[in-house]
């Protein structure tokens, strides 16, 4: 365990993402530490073991408490000892390129079950912040409560045209019911209540699990990623989202809960995958409302990286308020409190999404 507190300390400061940065109150180090340090093997070789034993600036931090002794900033070892909050080592995410062609679209479902971990929250603010790295993007609303829809400003009774028109009307095109967004670069297919209709109406269509995939067709060509808002349900809407992805994204609050029935949307993934659409790929796990400091948190974290291993993005959401108010001023975070540790946290998530999607 020793290995891992002077290594932490010495390494995080200048190398590691803005909102992961040491605290600086000691109290506060000592926790973060210990919080992230794995319970069983570390995943990395311990850095003090390879460390020479002439590096001075690392055995004063090694030797002296914590409280006296400012982050060092020459002489560090290697970034790649650095602990993000889910325990493992955090990554090198590269700043996105400017693309100059756009289309191709990768397509990600936002899926979860049960309602309440952030999948809305996640579609709108990783699609604005791969919209800032200058990617073209369409969010759909798929699900009937339209809060995607509410949370982008928008009065779900002034809808002349919605996903549901979309998907139960042959004479009519994506391009007709897409709107823009405030967002420069980020488009919306917008819905309300009427999509609960579909649901029940696509039961009698042939191909029923393959229409939203093959409505999305006319989009594919003029995005770089279409983000699919899932509603809290393993139904017939969610089985189409799948159908139609590429990749899927599970939020999962960190809380114990959370992590029951998560062995059945996996068991969903797994028949869409083998039944409907083999290309369908866990993009990855997001831990949302993140509570660093309570033990509880982490070991809910420990559980997830535990189950699901490396799908776990390395980016965690901390649990703010922000979002709510960002959700009632129906803009996204990163413009309405754009230098916030929530927007921040976003941002390396859409860097981690585009360094895994090799795109970037
Ligand atoms: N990281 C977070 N911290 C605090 N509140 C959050 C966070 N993410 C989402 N919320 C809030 O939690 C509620 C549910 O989030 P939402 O994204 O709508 O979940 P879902 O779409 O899975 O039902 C919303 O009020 C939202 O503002
Ligand atoms: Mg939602």
């Amino acid at each position: 365990m020793n290995d891992f507190g002077p290594g932490s300390h010495g390494t995080s400061a200048p190398e590691m993402p803005p909102m992961f940065r040491p605290p600086m109150p000691s109290t506060q180090v000592s926790t973060q530490v210990s919080s992230q340090a794995p319970t069983e093997a570390p995943t990395q070789p311990s850095t003090h073991a390879s460390r020479p034993p002439t590096d001075l600036a690392a055995r004063v931090v090694e030797a002296a408490p914590a409280e006296t002794v400012p982050l060092p900033r020459r002489h560090e070892p290697p970034a790649e000892t650095v602990l993000g909050p889910t325990g493992r080592p955090w990554p090198d995410l590269p700043e996105p390129r400017p693309i100059g062609i756009h289309g191709n679209a990768r397509v990600i479902a936002m899926c979860n079950q049960k309602g309440g971990v952030g999948k809305t929250t996640t579609t709108i603010n990783l699609g604005a912040s791969l919209a800032e790295y200058g990617r073209k993007v369409l969010l759909v609303d798929f699900d009937p409560q339209g809060s995607l829809s509410v949370g982008l400003g928008m009065n779900p009774h002034d809808m002349t045209m919605s996903v549901y028109n979309l998907l139960m009307q042959r004479d009519v095109a994506v391009e007709d019911v897409i709107v823009p967004t405030d967002v420069p670069g980020m488009d919306l297919l917008p819905s309300n209540i009427d999509l609960s209709a579909a649901e029940v109406q696509l039961v009698h269509e042939v191909a029923r699990e393959q229409t939203l995939a093959r409505v999305l067709q006319g989009a594919i060509n003029s995005y770089d990623f279409i983000l699919i808002d899932c509603q809290p349900s393993l139904g017939l809407l969610t089985v189409n989202a799948l159908t139609a992805a590429d990749g899927v994204i599970v939020p999962l609050e960190c809380e114990y809960f959370a992590l029951r029935g998560v062995a059945l949307l996996k068991t969903t993934i797994d028949k869409v995958k083998e039944r409907l659409n083999p290309r369908l790929n866990i993009d990855g796990v997001l831990g949302t409302m993140y509570d660093g400091r309570t033990l509880h948190g982490r070991e809910v974290m420990q559980r997830l990286v535990d189950a699901w291993g490396d799908a776990v993005f390395h980016t965690v959401i901390r649990r703010t308020v922000k979002f709510s108010d960002s959700t009632v001023a129906g803009e996204p975070i990163t413009s309405y409190a754009s230098d916030s540790a929530g927007a921040e946290s976003y941002r390396t998530l859409a860097k981690e999404v585009l360094t895994r999607c090799l795109d970037g």
